[in-house]
């Protein structure tokens, strides 16, 4: 079955009023296209979980600093299209940037999630959580969902939109989904997509040091010792750390010495290409 497809508010709202006549919750999976297995995942998840799914595929500008990679960021809509055929999907949710932003960008209404927006990604994007935040909350008052599906892979954007939902009482039943990985472990990302050969290859010591630095924990080992070790296997592979951290799982603070639920998490280039990931620590 081919899903729908909604271009702007009014093919939006049309399209949502008779996925409601047939009654059941609405879960949206909001992406920026260049769809892979890790977002049929979130698809699949959503699947399970209400009987109408939406698909949204926009490539936000607000979440790019400028000389990020906003214009060359990979758009393929007639591939994501193909993929979303024959899954749980009901209906693709396209919109030009006028359809989400009306007024222009620049003169969009904005929310600003703190603590959260300010440390790790937040710290060396800034403004990035801001634009996230508001796209997501935007993308909340079109489809009006229930539940709404995001990837443990973008873990810090997790818990932001779940303090997001909680503090303004939303009322959205927020679900994470594990990350998809490739055969060596590299989790899944559009933007892996960007890697020459050689980047790929480096690219997995990302998830090896993730899970070294998840076991060194669990093991007992000091924090300082384990982010300054896990840094330094980063480097040695060849990859320029941004960050190597071990957070709370609830709030990203700082755990206190064996204290779980925990995460690690990484922030790297590789080459041009910057790519973050994380590991459990149950
Ligand atoms: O995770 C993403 O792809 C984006 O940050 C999101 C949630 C679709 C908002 O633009």
């Amino acid at each position: 079955m081919s899903p729908g497809i909604a271009r702007d508010r009014a093919e939006l709202a049309r399209a949502l009023a008779e996925l409601r006549a047939g009654g059941g919750r609405v879960a949206l999976v909001p992406t920026m296209g260049a769809l892979h297995a890790g977002h049929l995942a979130l698809v699949a998840r959503a699947g399970e979980l209400a009987e109408r799914v939406v698909v949204s595929i926009f490539v936000n500008p607000t979440q790019f600093a400028p000389g990020e990679d906003f214009e060359r960021y990979p758009r393929t809509p007639e591939a994501d299209l193909r993929a979303l055929g024959g899954t749980a999907c009901h209906l693709v949710f396209m919109p030009a940037s006028e359809a989400i932003y009306p007024f222009g960008t620049a003169a969009a209404v904005r929310v600003h999630v703190p603590g959260l927006s300010g440390i790790l990604c937040g710290a060396s994007r800034p403004g990035h959580f801001d634009g996230v935040a508001s796209v997501v909350l935007r993308l909340f008052h079109l489809v009006r969902p229930e539940i709404a599906v995001f990837g443990e892979k973008d873990y810090q954007q997790l818990l932001l939109v779940r303090r997001l939902v909680a503090d303004l009482g939303l009322g959205i039943e927020i679900v994470g989904a594990p990350t998809v990985r490739e055969a060596d472990g590299l989790a899944m990302s559009s933007r892996n997509a960007y890697l020459a050969p050689d980047e790929r290859r480096r690219a997995a010591a990302i998830p090896e040091v993730l899970r070294w630095m998840a076991e060194a924990w669990l093991a007992g080992g000091e924090r300082g010792a384990i982010e300054a070790e896990g840094r330094a296997r980063l480097e040695a592979a060849g990859l320029a750390p941004e960050y190597a951290v071990l957070r709370r799982a609830g709030d990203l603070g700082e755990p206190a010495p064996g204290e779980r639920p925990a995460r690690a998490l990484i922030a790297a280039r590789v080459g041009r290409t910057r790519l973050i990931d994380n590991w459990p620590i149950p």
